[in-house]
């Protein structure tokens, strides 16, 4: 994501405390999207970073397949009872778009294995599910993988459902499952929120229809809560706002609390069943080298345990409410559209000619932003907030007002060209 031969030189980082990165001669920066969204406690926490210091003394990496440890149990039986108790089997790899494999791998075996092959995947427009190659399939065709797209397989995307366009995506599925409803193995959405897509929200009442629609004809729904999962949209889960439970769900940045790389793919008895036969033929054939890896379950199991010992949800609601009000300052600017909230995430957009993710005004902003010593990364012309929880009302204050200045600037600029 980094194109070398227009951007400056890369900042080095010598270390990490709470929300800020630290550089060379002390330079602080406040980390306001949480590094790529995976930090959630904040920086080096360290009774993450203890955990992981005593596991490393006592057992590094162990082959996961028939054998067990654990760091591992503990956190099977910690997540099981974190998320709800119709996900009961687990899968761990070591990334989002790992998550989302041994996702796609699950719908499509469950159909075959239960013989009723099935071959299609629905998906959202504009969603992102992962770099690798079955989560690019699944995500929004467009600049990031055009180059790859012969060798992708062929998904259905659904309309983005839009404020105030949710009954065309919901009329457009029905459509499809009416046709060709016994061939569609699993929907797979980011739910409420499309991140990489510029940070674009739909409402939890659609997101309980298109589970509905999934429910009634026999088709999975694959939840990709890898960005939205661990309280960024102000609950534990993005689903637990539409009162659903996916067949399927894709776990990873906030599961270490962003301090080591892990994926977990959890899903219901019944896909577990679907695999589960004396016959070797239908093992769940997926394995990464890192599965299961003891430093990355001590990781996952300390932040689990931050959830129990620390105000987490509380840090969350103030978070939550900060955004609320600066939501409102940010409405009244008339260079601004589509200012949105929901729980710690903020976002907007500015109108610009060359909108998406090519937009020229995105690396104008991340320079403003840096030599302002705050780390945001606009998504096009979509600039988006999405702090670590430790993040202080001080620290929201100084991104808040980053933010307004940059705005400033923009359009100090526009009325310099245009005069
Ligand atoms: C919703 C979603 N799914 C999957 C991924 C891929 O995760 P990773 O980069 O860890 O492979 C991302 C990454 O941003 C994501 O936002």
């Amino acid at each position: 994501m980094t194109q070398h031969a227009l951007m400056g030189p890369e900042i080095h980082i010598e270390r990490a405390e709470g929300a800020y990165l630290y550089g060379k001669n002390d330079r602080k920066i406040l980390d306001a999207i949480s590094s790529w969204w995976v930090i959630t406690h904040g920086h080096c926490h360290p009774k993450i970073a203890n955990a992981v210091k005593a596991q490393a003394d006592k057992l590094d990496q162990v082959i996961f397949a028939g054998f067990t440890h654990e760091p591992a149990e503990r956190l099977t039986e910690k997540l099981l009872r974190f998320t709800d108790p119709l996900l009961e089997f687990v899968f761990y790899s070591d990334s989002g778009s790992t998550a989302v494999e041994a996702a796609l791998k699950m719908a499509i075996g469950y159909h075959t294995h239960t013989g009723n092959p099935r071959t299609k995947i629905v998906a959202l427009e504009g969603g992102y599910h992962g770099d690798t190659f079955g989560a690019m399939s699944a995500g929004a065709r467009g600049v990031f993988n055009k180059l790859y797209e012969p060798y992708l397989f062929e998904t259905t995307h659904l309309p983005f459902p839009a404020p105030g366009k949710e009954a065309k995506t919901l009329q457009v599925f029905k459509d499809l499952l009416k046709k060709e409803g016994n061939n569609v193995a699993a929907l797979i959405l980011e739910p409420l929120v499309l991140g990489a897509d510029g940070m674009k929200i739909y409402s939890p009442e659609t997101l309980k229809s298109l589970h509905d629609l999934c429910k009634e004809y026999g088709v999975l729904l694959i939840a990709d809560e890898v960005m939205t999962g661990f309280g960024r949209t102000g609950t534990k889960f993005a689903c637990e706002q539409a009162g659903i439970v996916p067949d399927i769900m894709c776990l990873s940045k906030g599961l270490t609390g962003g301090f080591l790389p892990m994926g977990a793919t959890m899903c219901s008895r019944d896909i577990y069943k679907a695999f589960y036969k004396e016959d070797r033929a239908k093992t769940f054939f997926h394995s990464t080298s890192f599965t299961g890896n003891p430093l990355s379950c001590a990781a996952a199991v300390a932040n689990l345990d931050l959830w129990d010992t620390e105000p987490v949800q509380q840090n969350i609601n103030d978070i939550t409410k900060a955004h609320a009000r600066a939501r409102g300052w940010f409405e009244a600017r008339p260079d601004v559209a589509g200012v949105r909230t929901i729980g710690t995430i903020f976002a907007l957009d500015i109108p610009d000619s060359t909108s998406g993710y090519l937009s020229s005004l995105g690396p104008v902003l991340y320079d403003f932003y840096l030599e302002h010593d705050v780390l945001l990364r606009p998504i096009g012309n979509s600039v988006y907030i999405l702090p670590p929880y430790c993040v202080t009302q001080a620290d929201l204050d100084l991104i808040y007002d980053t933010l307004w200045r940059s705005l400033d600037f923009i359009r100090d600029e526009g009325q310099q060209q245009a005069a």
